[in-house]
């Protein structure tokens, strides 16, 4: 028996190196292990005749066989079936890309602002979103029941105000980071508050999720040419060498004296046009850090002074030449066309 089995071996291997496709190689299969009448098949069917020494040993090498077989067939097939594409698919053809995300907009113009601050040494730090009102108002020399915080269409949290620092609310700017870094002490302060804002204002060029953008710098003989400098500078590398920065005369509660901050317009090169007022756009609010805020934030005004700025991102961003978006409500409703184009 053994020697039937020897054979079969080597018929298999003569056999199998014919084979040239998987029709064939299915025939071989059927031909040695098929159930019926498979050669193999067979030949274990005769195991039962022998003793149980000789069962041990033949049992053995037969399925030593079967398994070198199994082996060989199961191999053939997967090149087999590799080929038998090559009639159904061009695999010369182009794959098809697969889609690459990238960064929101406004993800890449906070990255974008963060980078040119960052590089004149104002360090990111993050405040509470949920905030109290002490810090978005009262600490900012607005105290409760005054007339200027209106401007700040709130979100109030549904609680009981809580001791001094009263209710909470949605922070309705980055301000309210002000007082918080000057209560650690550590001085000089030359940070950047960067983070959503909520108000209650919804149209065209308002969305009640926003986000601005804080700069604050506190230490001795800080004066408005340090602020001039450093909006100009922002200009430059924001928008462009050839924009300008100037500050016109406002009013914050926060800041005294208060100013607005225009950017030259990138249309009209500051001549004028439809777009902007006399060659000038408005970029948001900036001033001189009120010594109330100070003594707020535990520092004596007499000793150290400071200036802040404080802007959208989304209006500064669209304000990049080259880029007008309809409605600012667009930059949250996710449509890929739209988010696509940048
Ligand atoms: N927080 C002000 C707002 O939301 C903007 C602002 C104005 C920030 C003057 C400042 C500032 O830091 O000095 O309208």
């Amino acid at each position: 028996m053994k020697d039937k089995l020897k054979k079969l071996k080597e018929n298999f291997q003569k056999d199998f190196v014919k084979i040239s496709d998987l029709e064939n190689l299915n025939n071989l299969e059927i031909n040695y292990l098929g159930r019926k009448a498979g050669q193999l098949t067979n030949i274990l069917r005769g195991l039962k005749d022998l003793s149980v020494e000789e069962k041990k040993e033949v049992g053995q090498l037969a399925n030593q066989i079967k398994n070198e077989i199994i082996e060989k067939i199961e191999e053939a097939k997967n090149n087999f079936s590799g080929q038998s594409m090559v009639g159904e698919i061009d695999v010369t053809l182009p794959g098809i890309p697969v889609a690459c995300g990238h960064l929101h907009l406004v993800t890449q113009a906070i990255r974008e602002i963060t980078d040119i601050f960052e590089g004149i040494g104002f360090g990111v730090r993050r405040y509470p979103e949920v905030e109290w009102d002490y810090y978005a108002f009262e600490a900012l020399n607005m105290p409760p029941d005054h007339p200027a915080r209106d401007e700040w269409e709130t979100f109030f949290i549904d609680n009981k105000p809580v001791g001094p620092k009263g209710q909470r609310v949605l922070t309705p700017h980055t301000s309210s980071g002000q007082v918080r870094e000057m209560e650690k002490g550590k001085l000089p302060i030359r940070m950047m508050n960067i983070s959503k804002c909520y108000r209650r204002q919804i149209d065209v060029s308002h969305a009640p999720m926003f986000h601005q953008f804080e700069g604050l710098l506190i230490d001795e003989n800080v004066t408005i040419a340090h602020l001039k400098g450093t909006l100009d500078f922002f200009a430059k590398q924001f928008f462009g060498p050839e924009r300008k920065a100037r500050i016109r005369p406002f009013h914050f509660k926060f800041t005294e004296p208060s100013f607005e901050v225009d950017i030259s317009c990138g249309l009209c090169g500051g001549k004028g046009c439809k777009m902007c007022k006399a060659g000038w756009l408005e970029l948001g609010g900036a001033g001189m850090v009120h010594p109330n805020v100070l003594k707020a934030g535990g520092l004596d005004p007499k000793k150290y002074s400071g200036f802040a700025f404080g802007w959208g991102v989304e209006r500064t961003y669209m304000m990049k030449a080259g880029l007008s978006i309809p409605d600012i409500r667009m930059l949250y409703q996710n449509d890929l066309r739209f988010l696509n184009q940048f």
